[in-house]
């Protein structure tokens, strides 16, 4: 904290910054020794200076005090009679003002008593003409002894509630992590949950009585002391249910002032972010649609983060996200300005696409293994953590090793869990969006359909006694499968990380957004749930390339690994194993790989039913023809 002890000549500045600063053990600077010698000379000729004069001694200040703030604070008398003048020192976010007010005559008296000043009693007029006395800071009266006066500014220091520098809204797990991260890295943080009586009730200062080491946050249920209690511009995170996002926009707006910035770093629709950005905007508020991955531990110890939006209320919270924001392995924030409007939970969704292709990819392999293999979860735990460890590598598989091992009274508690996947809507919206844009997301929207597909979970029991039919059990050579297995999987994940990266390269193209994929790799590479080895590879990838599977060392791989890949898909369906992801995958690749396709086929038969016409390979020009097909 910086305390600038402030006012006209002769208030006695010099003596109460000086008892101050004693008092709360900080240094103590004396503006009147930044004054230039001519400066000076004019003063001690009673001549007041001008703005102009006093602007290179404001402005050496001012560039001095960040540097006294981090030092641990610092005790400064300087006059700053005009609001310009104390704008001008503002370079420190936490200055308290200490206003020394007096009477004329008070103050005369006082200058008339002190002899070795260069300031004469002469230029007192001309300083309380240009006095704007502040609406704000700690305002004390002269008149009395500097022993009564340091007494008064210390109670009212004490007294004084700091504003904080953060506000999160919603303490759900997201939200009361985020602002422990933030308060672990010593940002003071206001926190606002609603009351809902008999259900969220006293939700805040219970989060501050459980972390009582926290002395830098506060707790509010009601919205206006919430908002108050931020430092200007606020900023204020929402960790809310993307459902009742509008309604606290709504109830936040009358209570925020132009220039506050409002972070939604929640699962919000990228399109309603637009829209929110854009009421927001008319208003003169930055709304900045921010992704946030990394579940609970992530949030806490530091999640991988992607803000979107006006770029200059990003700007604002910049060195707050990369404070609390993982950090790659060169030890880099992983966050990055992903792009304007909703750009920053475009990619949020389009990660969350690939989310679920990964879970899928990985769910189909224990499957595969387990019933088709007869590979108890212990041994294949033990297979996982020997792909872990040999390039393999992810968030994902090293939880689903856990998840292997966790037993609960001596049984696998992975065995008592419903298999029915739920979903919040990110994936299906990935998918939409890739129909929208005309981008083949076929792994992808598997998964999502794949969990559409578990929660029909009586129709499936129904139908497995229909059709009487069981996993069929395989006799292989086990080392040649697993080898296979780890081949199908490899390759299934290049293409689910092709197919989400090119959707959002899509987007972003017919945007103009303007994304930097190699730097939203990297953001991933830590913090997210899909960070892994392979997208270290990507963000060294996109550093040059547009395309996965045409980079020629990814081609070299998949070459080596498609023949596996394709007997392991047809041998798990054969056995009847479902295989979404894995086999989307493949056909994707397949498809991807087909010179000549039998689109052709299709386009014949669309000009045949309804002359939709067809171009033709023997015209490069383009033109549409029609034929009459009948023979
Ligand atoms: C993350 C996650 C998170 C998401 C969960 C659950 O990156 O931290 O993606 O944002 O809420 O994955 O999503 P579903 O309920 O749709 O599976």
């Amino acid at each position: 904290m910086i305390y600038i002890v402030m006012g006209v000549s002769g208030s006695g500045k010099t003596t109460v910054g000086l008892m101050l600063a004693e008092r709360l053990q900080l240094p103590f600077y004396d503006a009147d020794d930044y004054h230039s010698p001519a400066s000076i000379a004019i003063m001690r000729q009673g001549v007041p200076l001008t703005d102009e004069d006093r602007l290179p001694w404001l402005n050496e200040l001012a560039a001095a005090l960040p540097a006294w703030e981090e030092a641990g604070g610092a005790v400064v008398a300087c006059s700053a009679l005009k609001e310009s003048y104390r704008k001008l020192l503002m370079t420190v976010p936490h200055i308290t003002w200490i206003y020394l007010d007096g009477t004329r005559d008070t103050i005369l008296e006082r200058l008339q008593a002190r002899n070795a000043h260069f300031m004469p009693p002469v230029l007192l007029d001309s300083q309380l003409e240009a006095l704007e006395k502040p609406a704000y800071g700690i305002h004390v009266d002269v008149s009395m002894s500097p022993e009564q006066i340091v007494n008064q500014v210390e109670t009212k220091i004490k007294h004084m509630i700091p504003l904080s520098e953060f506000g999160v809204i919603g303490l759900g797990v997201m939200g009361k992590s985020l602002a422990l991260n933030l308060a672990g890295h010593g940002v003071s943080v206001s926190m606002f949950n609603r009351h809902v009586a008999g259900k969220e009730e006293g939700i805040a200062e219970q989060v501050i009585r459980e972390n009582p080491s926290f002395t830098n946050i506060k707790g509010f249920d009601q919205l206006d002391e919430f908002v108050q209690s931020l430092e200007k511009p606020r900023k204020v995170l929402l960790m809310i249910y993307a459902g009742v996002i509008d309604t606290q926009i709504d109830a936040l707006l009358p209570l925020l002032e132009p220039g506050d910035v409002v972070i939604d770093g929640g699962n919000s629709y990228f399109k309603d972010t637009a829209r929110r950005t854009q009421l927001l905007t008319s208003q003169g508020i930055h709304f900045v649609g921010t992704g946030i991955s990394g579940g609970e531990e992530g949030a806490r110890k530091g999640p991988s983060i992607m803000p979107g939006g006006p770029k200059a209320g990003y700007q604002l919270i910049s060195k707050y996200l990369e404070l609390i924001a993982a950090r790659d392995r060169t030890g880099k924030p992983c966050t990055t300005y992903v792009g304007p409007e909703g750009a920053g939970h475009f990619v949020k969704m389009v990660h969350n696409g690939i989310e679920y292709a990964e879970m899928q990819a990985l769910a189909e392999a224990y499957h595969l293994l387990r019933h088709m293999l007869q590979l108890t979860p212990a041994e294949i735990a033990d297979l996982f953590s020997s792909w872990q460890t040999s390039g393999l590598g992810s968030y994902l598989l090293e939880i689903t090793i856990d998840i292997l091992r966790k037993k609960e009274d001596g049984e696998l508690l992975l065995d008592k869990v419903l298999d029915q996947a739920e979903q919040k809507g990110t994936g299906g919206w990935s998918a939409g969006v890739a129909l929208e844009y005309g981008v083949p997301y076929d792994s992808l929207s598997a998964a999502v359909m794949a969990r559409a597909l578990s929660a029909m979970k009586t129709e499936r029991v129904q139908a497995a006694q229909l059709y009487g039919q069981q996993i069929k059990s395989i006799d292989v050579n086990q080392e040649e499968f697993v080898k296979q297995l780890k081949n199908a999987y490899q390759a299934t994940r290049y293409i689910n990380h092709e197919i989400g990266f090119r959707l959002m390269q899509q987007v972003s193209a017919q945007q103009s957004w303007d994304i930097n994929f190699s730097e939203i790799a990297r953001i991933w590479t830590n913090g997210c749930i899909i960070r892994s080895q392979l997208m270290e590879e990507l963000a060294e990838l996109y550093k040059t390339q547009q395309c996965i599977l045409t980079a020629p060392d990814v081609a070299g791989r998949m070459r080596s690994w498609q023949q596996d890949f394709a007997y392991l898909v047809s041998q798990g369906m054969q056995h009847r194993v479902a295989l979404p992801v894995m086999s989307a995958a493949l056909n994707y690749f397949l498809g991807y790989t087909t010179a000549d396709s039998p689109a052709n086929l299709i386009q014949a038969q669309r000009d045949y039913f309804g002359a939709h016409t067809y171009r033709r390979k023997d015209t490069p020009s383009g033109e549409h023809f029609h034929s009459n097909w009948k023979v």
